[in-house]
């Protein structure tokens, strides 16, 4: 188990675009099992790769749904319904915002075999999806906030 360092907002490396896996490498498996644990410490529902660091299409999330997924240059094919509701982020401790996300998402992406699977989440996944996908374009959510950041009430048990 290892727990990587978060980015917080203000570094580079969270507003650039990351790059597609190509092929699992041994790097790449230790990676996705350090992002998860790192999720899990921090009492996450998700976590992308560039949030500690790397500028790969990856992200894990976890919304308590009883799956746990790794997704692997994933990408938003349908997205429909609206919901507006309150997100944070584990690289804006502290911090919540109101969004607008779809209500429904279908996901594909590759998993941890490089095979290609298909997510369907609504509500909270549909939001952890598309918040994690952003972060893969270098957008944070706080750029979407329709009334401005606020401190979160203690305890913050759900940043993405
Ligand atoms: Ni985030």
């Amino acid at each position: 188990m290892a727990i990587r360092n978060i980015r917080h907002d203000g570094d580079d490396v969270l507003r650039k675009v990351c790059k597609p896996v190509e092929k699992m490498t041994p790097r790449i498996e230790t990676l996705i099992e350090d992002m998860f644990d790192t999720m899990y410490e921090a009492n996450g529902v998700g976590l992308a790769a560039p949030q500690v660091g790397i500028l790969k299409r990856i992200v894990v999330i976890d919304v308590c749904d009883g799956n746990a997924y790794c997704l692997i240059n994933p990408e938003i094919i349908e997205a429909d319904g609206e919901q507006i509701g309150d997100e944070g982020c584990l690289s804006l401790p502290g911090l919540v915002g109101t969004v607008e996300r779809p209500n429904h998402v279908v996901c594909k992406a590759l998993d941890i075999n490089m095979e290609e699977i298909t997510v369907e989440g609504e509500g909270l996944l549909a939001r952890a999806i598309c918040h994690e996908l952003d972060h893969l374009d270098g957008i944070l959510y706080k750029d979407k906030v329709s009334d401005g950041l606020r401190a979160a009430e203690p305890p913050a048990e759900s940043e993405e």
